[in-house]
């Protein structure tokens, strides 16, 4: 999966133009209703995303490709970078929120629970969680190889999970979970091309 990612950003540059998700925009309406100060963004790509709250929220990243991060220093400096893996990096501070967009449905099931409990190991108690995920209702689900429950090889090399609302609920049990829902999106590239999906997300508080 690295050497996927890396080479994309690399070849691609800002794969998916510089407009934010819309569900950017809903968790940073979230996290301020939730007066949170500090937020986190795993799987943070070249920092489409963390640009939304970084203005307005102490707002750190991590990203797996030294590719993806040399575009985000330029394009969000005012977010703090940092290179690893979600899965097992922790940075020292608790957060008081998490936006992790579409990063869960990238692993096979073990990963994607190393992943949820990686997370909400780095948020304070009280803190919110916003993850999106492909949707089980998307045109994609079912197609390609089989690789584990829900989970196909939909382009070569290119598996993902498809995320029913019971099974994302699921992985949030032990949290108050707040909303969940789904949105079209549409990404376009910087070159005019663009690409529609359906996702999933989820909102949660860890007890405090
Ligand atoms: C679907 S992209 C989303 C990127 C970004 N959130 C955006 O929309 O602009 C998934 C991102 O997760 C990164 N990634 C994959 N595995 C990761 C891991 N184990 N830890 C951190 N980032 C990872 C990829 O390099 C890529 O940037």
């Amino acid at each position: 999966m690295f050497d996927y990612w890396n080479q994309r950003f690399a070849q691609e540059g800002m794969i998916w133009g510089s407009d934010p998700s819309p569900t950017a925009l809903h968790a940073k309406d979230l996290f301020r209703q939730h007066q949170s100060k500090t937020v986190l963004v795993p799987g943070a790509g070249y920092g489409r995303n963390t640009k939304v709250f970084s203005r307005e929220f102490e707002t750190y990243g991590i990203e797996v490709t030294p590719a993806a991060l040399e575009i985000a220093a330029e394009w969000d400096p005012l977010s703090t970078f940092t290179l690893g893996s979600a899965l097992d990096h922790r940075l020292d501070i608790q957060m008081d929120a998490i936006y992790c967009y579409d990063l869960l449905h990238l692993f096979l099931k073990e990963d994607r629970r190393r992943l949820v409990v990686n997370c909400l190991k780095q948020l304070r108690p009280g803190g919110v969680i916003f993850f999106t995920s492909f949707s089980d209702e998307d045109p994609n689900n079912g197609s390609g190889k089989l690789m584990e429950p829900g989970t196909y090889e939909y382009k070569e090399g290119k598996f993902a999970h498809f995320f029913s609302d019971r099974e994302l609920r699921e992985y949030f049990a032990g949290t108050e979970i707040l909303e969940t829902g789904s949105y079209p999106e549409t990404l376009k590239s910087s070159e005019g091309k663009s690409h529609s999906y359906i996702l999933r997300y989820i909102v949660a508080r860890t007890m405090s």
